[in-house]
């Protein structure tokens, strides 16, 4: 048997309600701030990702699907959206139209992670990104649109925010890192000894207990911000302050990538339950901040950004968790049984019809009984069923009966999708 790659799932169709329902409500909530839609290729040169997410992140080092195509040029399957929207931007001339820029964007991502509950190699992201805004007001507007999107999910999240500083303040804070890391370098794990050069910040974000042990008595980004970044927090607080947003400063949250400046946030939320502690497993379901310099990097104007991300696997599992109403909704209106071929010619017609006019109706097409078509018909929650014999096709007259009251009524035939659309009124 061929199985599906580790790290990949299947979203069947019991489980794809829930899906179509959160995006839905995030396309309405993105409507709701004025964003439009952009869709991108699922793979870009690999020199975007170097340049855009940063040679010395995680995400670029190990965990990218980097091949060579025919023509032996390197390409990468997006590991996330950001890099992506900013080079359509800059290509694409967006950065000369009015300001600020809008945009939304559903997309799959391909990260070689270590899978685990909430954790994949392909995983589905809704993202935003707004252009040409540099204010702390563009901060908290795009945090509350986030606010709004996991309300209206009925996900109870809490919010994390800091400041990573920005290119004249961020130097000093890195060389104090280095410099308190390395007087523990032999117990911090491989991976961090490896980052203490290269990016120190990302030791803060360890998930080992030694290196989480010795992340807490490090120097704080807040120490070394410069006025500039330091006045921008300040003012963004008294934002969410006056929202009613509430919030958590959290000076640990550092983030994956390397083109963050000054604002970071994420919003974190169960997503799983210990099997055997039955103890809620929070994640991380939403994250983002500014990428003041990123647009240039990429090679287009001085353009400041901000967004954020959040994982669609983990907004499903969060409302599951939540014990929101997922299930599905849509149940078949009516359901014809025919007997025999020529009721079964009337009644391939009669769905057609009904389908035309936005009903959902079904009727026999394995050839089943008349007892397992009834069976059929109330496994698909059937509201009406309409039986079809030879009798009722030469008097042109059936009965329709509602399985809920089982009320029956006698129809002519030919007015069946005109009744029907009466009866759901
Ligand atoms: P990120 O933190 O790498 O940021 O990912 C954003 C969200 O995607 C995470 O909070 C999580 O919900 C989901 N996610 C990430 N990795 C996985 C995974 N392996 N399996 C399942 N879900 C995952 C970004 O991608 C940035 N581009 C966000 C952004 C947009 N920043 C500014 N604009």
């Amino acid at each position: 048997m061929i199985i599906k790659p580790r790290g990949t799932t299947d979203i069947l169709p019991k489980d794809t309600p829930v899906w179509q329902k959160t995006e839905q409500t995030a396309r309405e909530v993105a409507a709701l701030y004025g964003y439009g839609e952009i869709r991108f290729p699922t793979f870009e040169q690999t020199e975007l990702f170097a340049r855009g997410v940063g040679d010395t992140t995680d995400v670029v080092q190990k965990e990218m699907y980097t091949f060579l195509d025919k023509d032996g040029r390197s390409m990468t399957l997006r590991p996330e959206g950001t890099a992506c929207v900013v080079r359509s931007v800059i290509e694409n001339g967006l950065a000369g139209e009015a300001m600020p820029l809008k945009l939304y964007y559903f997309t799959s991502c391909f990260r070689y992670e270590k899978p685990a509950a909430g954790r994949y190699r392909e995983f589905y992201q809704f993202g935003t990104e707004l252009f040409g805004a540099e204010t702390p007001a563009s901060d908290a507007q795009v945090i509350s649109l986030a606010d709004t999107l996991l309300k209206r999910l009925g996900i109870r999240a809490e919010l994390k925010i800091n400041s990573i500083g920005c290119k004249n303040c961020r130097p000093k804070y890195r060389e104090a890192l280095i410099s308190y890391f390395r007087q523990y370098e032999d117990r911090l794990c491989d991976t961090c000894r490896g980052r203490l050069n290269s990016n120190p910040m990302r030791i803060l974000d360890c998930k080992s207990p030694i290196c989480q042990d010795i992340a807490k008595n490090a120097p704080k980004v807040t120490e070394y911000l410069c006025e500039e970044c330091a006045s921008h927090m300040d003012k963004l607080k008294a934002l969410l302050d006056n929202t009613g947003i509430s919030y958590e400063t959290d000076p640990g949250i550092v983030r994956g990538l390397d083109y963050y400046t000054k604002t970071v946030f994420e919003f974190i939320a169960p997503i799983d339950r210990d099997a055997k502690t039955n103890e809620l497993k929070t994640l991380t379901i939403c994250a983002g901040g500014r990428y003041d310099g990123l647009v240039e990097e990429i090679g287009g104007p001085r353009l400041p950004g901000i967004g954020f991300a959040a994982g669609l696997d983990r907004l499903v599992a969060a409302q599951r968790i939540a014990g929101n109403n997922t299930e599905k909704t849509n149940a078949v209106r009516v359901y014809i049984a025919p007997l025999g071929e020529v009721a079964s010619f009337f009644a391939q017609k009669a769905v057609y019809q009904l389908r035309e006019k936005g009903i959902y109706a079904e009727c026999d097409i394995v050839g089943r009984s008349l007892k397992s078509q009834m069976k059929y018909a109330d496994k698909t929650g059937a509201e009406y069923t309409v039986i079809l014999g030879d009798n009722e096709i030469e008097t042109g007259k059936a009965v329709l009966r509602n399985m809920k009251t089982s009320e029956q009524t006698e129809i002519k035939l030919d007015e069946i999708d005109t009744i029907i659309s009466k009866e759901g009124q």
